[in-house]
């Protein structure tokens, strides 16, 4: 197999357990219990850039994987927040947690906190796969100066499209177990029995924000503010766009020949 900087030996040597990703999900002094793996070659610290649906946690959950990186989503630590953070929970999260549910993007301020308090994840020597972040000129500002200043540079920013009917498609299907969090969908990745986990037996449900009328506001939102950033990562030499049609394993191939060239 060919190596280069994107995909070294670590690639294909075969599936890294699940991350453990306690200290992304909790914030503060909430550590991960099992560290991660020390890469071979260079720790990997990639960027998913694409409208909502696109399939970037799809990626993510596959890239992580092989490329033993943690899958650092925004996304996630609002949902999850709503569960642990008995602080937050009375006010940023409530409020972001209304954003949400309308398709807006949660104020940079609410963001970039919760960044500042995972600062760790982004030092962690087993690099990162941030999908969700940045979403906003702001946000990627703020994280630029943040890694310079921890002296982390970005390996690639992958930026995945795909036409808006497909991207509707994909979201109208999606189905998320309410326990463990698996991803599924109602005609490419179906459960074994309707409307439940294959993983752990719980209940699929639609996510609140996958609804049709929300997904308007989502993709809005998203034109507007952050396809800008593809150009910001273009002009850094780090942007690699790839065509997000087909299976998820036909797209992570497509990634690696890209990256290979
Ligand atoms: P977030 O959770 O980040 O959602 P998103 O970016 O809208 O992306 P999605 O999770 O909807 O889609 P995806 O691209 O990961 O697709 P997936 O792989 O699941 O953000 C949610 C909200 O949080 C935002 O709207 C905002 O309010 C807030 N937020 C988060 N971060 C923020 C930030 N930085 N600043 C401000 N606000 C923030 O795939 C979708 C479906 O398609 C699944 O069912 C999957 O099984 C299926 N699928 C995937 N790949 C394929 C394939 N190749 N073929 C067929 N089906 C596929």
């Amino acid at each position: 197999m060919k190596t280069n900087r994107f995909f070294p030996k670590t690639d294909g040597v075969g599936l890294m357990p699940k991350q453990d990703r306690t200290a992304w999900l909790k914030g503060g002094e909430a550590r991960c219990t099992m560290p991660p793996r020390k890469p071979l070659g260079n720790a990997w610290h990639l960027i998913l850039l694409g409208a909502p649906g696109v399939g970037k946690g799809t990626q993510a959950e596959i890239l992580s994987e092989r490329l033993a990186c943690c899958h650092l989503s925004t996304g996630d630590i609002l949902r999850a927040a709503k569960c642990f953070d008995e602080q937050m929970q009375s006010t940023a999260i409530q409020s972001a947690v209304g954003y949400m549910k309308r398709g807006e993007l949660v104020p940079d301020e609410t963001v970039l906190r919760l960044i500042h308090e995972r600062m760790r994840c982004l030092h962690c020597s087993g690099g990162f796969l941030l999908d969700g972040f940045p979403r906003t000129m702001a946000q990627a500002e703020t994280l630029e100066k943040l890694l310079n200043e921890a002296h982390v540079a970005l390996t690639a920013v992958f930026n995945y499209e795909l036409p808006l009917d497909k991207i509707v498609a994909r979201i109208s299907g999606r189905r998320g177990c309410t326990k463990c969090k698996s991803v599924f969908h109602i005609v490419a990745r179906k459960p074994q029995a309707e409307g439940i986990c294959d993983q752990c037996g719980g209940t699929l449900v639609q996510r609140e924000d996958d609804r049709l009328e929300t997904l308007n506001v989502r993709i809005k939102t998203y034109e507007e503010n952050t396809r800008p950033l593809v150009e910001f990562y273009r002009k850094r030499g780090l942007l690699i766009t790839i065509n997000a049609e087909g299976s998820p394993e036909e797209i992570y191939r497509r990634t690696r020949l890209l990256t290979l060239g």
